[in-house]
């Protein structure tokens, strides 16, 4: 089946996030959604089929999770990366953050201290905090706009930290890690007794040739020892049916993570996330693999515009997620200066760099998963503003 991701859907009665929590976000509902991490698609019609087939049926109880449900992810995730997952390690989770608040909470002591490596995904210091646990920050080093670890800063925060977590592939900087830097992170968190939780949850969204490594599979060691959480929702767009998964290294830690979410006797799938992922897990690489194509037309329009006409802004195709990156600061504005800029100037929602690393100015985060008619309309009301200013 030929996908058209060009067909521009209209999600105003759709109750979706992206588009109804505007006012909330940026204070007026007239900009252009470029933020929360949802696409503006249709999932495969596979997953839609199966959904509709389940919605006639009328009849939604309690439902039990066949073990068809598990072997779809194994399935997908030995084809996709060669990990052989073991059923026996595996959790169901509402969502990765949910996981990773487990975690935190579980895994590190009451003063516990958690390292993530700056910029990230903002839930990762929000999670950590909401059970009071301290933050490190281990800020990648930026020059002419590639980013990569500081190796020595990394390890000498590893020895204060009782839990690592890791963005693989990372958003928002779009970087796939090779297996030699997971292998080193790996490697220094054993050295330092870390728990190691890697947020999988890009693995499929990625450009450029380059291929997703999960930790687990690095080493025998290094899946004895970390944390994964793994989802279908960002690739099928599903996030909002909540489901997840979580594989652990041992059945010990597995059976704590279990516990405590039965204490609040969350455990199930409801009746349409059930459904829904085994389709998307055996029925969606179709639609995913025309999908990637066309994201990847995405970020080299927003790379070439903004080189050939907004000069001032600079951003790369990412090698992973379908989020863009935003240098801002040749425009010279602090960092309230240019929320107010994008969203009263260019009319444009977007996410603020400063939330993914706190002591960060001057970036912007671009959700470029819509369609790109939608994406030449953003881009032009962008470089309007910019000559304006
Ligand atoms: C790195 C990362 N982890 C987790 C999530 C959200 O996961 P979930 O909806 O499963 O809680 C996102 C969403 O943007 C994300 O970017």
């Amino acid at each position: 089946m030929q996908y058209n991701f060009d067909q521009i859907i209209d999600r105003s009665g759709n109750h979706a996030a992206k588009y109804d929590e505007r006012k909330q976000k940026f204070g007026r509902e007239d900009v252009i959604p470029l933020w929360i991490a949802d696409m503006d698609f249709r999932t495969a019609q596979p997953i839609i089929d199966a959904l509709a087939a389940r919605a006639q049926e009328g009849l939604w109880g309690y439902t039990a999770r066949p073990a068809s449900y598990f072997e779809a992810i194994r399935g997908w995730q030995k084809r996709r990366n060669g990990w052989e997952i073991a059923p026996h390690l595996m959790s169901f989770s509402l969502g990765v953050v949910q996981s990773i608040s487990a975690v935190v909470k579980l895994f590190t002591p009451e003063s516990g201290t958690v390292l993530i490596q700056t910029p990230v995904y903002s839930e990762f210091y929000d999670m950590a905090e909401a059970w009071g646990r301290t933050v490190l920050e281990s800020p990648f080093v930026e020059r002419e706009g590639l980013w990569t670890v500081d190796w020595e800063d990394f390890e000498e925060k590893l020895r204060q930290t009782d839990l690592f977590l890791l963005c693989n592939p990372h958003n928002p900087l779009g970087l796939v890690w090779t297996p030699e830097e997971l292998g080193r992170m790996a490697e220094l968190c054993m050295r330092h007794h870390v728990v190691l939780f890697s947020d999988e949850i890009h693995s499929d969204l990625l450009f450029h040739g380059k291929r997703h490594t999960p930790v687990a599979t690095l080493s025998p060691e290094a899946a004895r020892y970390v944390i994964t959480g793994i989802s279908g929702t960002k690739t099928f767009n599903l996030a909002g049916l909540q489901a997840s998964t979580v594989v652990f290294p041992n059945v010990h830690q597995k059976q704590l993570f279990d516990r405590f979410w039965q204490r609040m006797d969350i455990h199930r799938n409801n009746a349409f996330s059930l459904t829904a992922m085994e389709a998307a897990f055996t029925q969606g690489e179709e639609w995913l693999e025309q999908l990637l194509p066309y994201l990847s037309g995405n970020f080299d329009f927003v790379v070439d515009y903004c080189r050939n006409r907004i000069p001032k802004i600079r951003t790369q195709a990412p090698d992973a997620t379908y989020l863009m990156w935003l240098d801002c600061r040749g425009l010279g504005l602090d960092d309230d200066a240019l929320r107010d800029f994008m969203i009263h100037q260019a009319g444009l929602g977007l996410n603020e760099g400063r939330s993914f690393g706190r002591s960060l100015s001057g970036f912007m985060r671009l959700n470029a998963a819509c369609p790109r008619s939608v994406l030449e309309q953003a881009m032009g009301q962008l470089e309007a503003a910019v000559n304006r200013l």
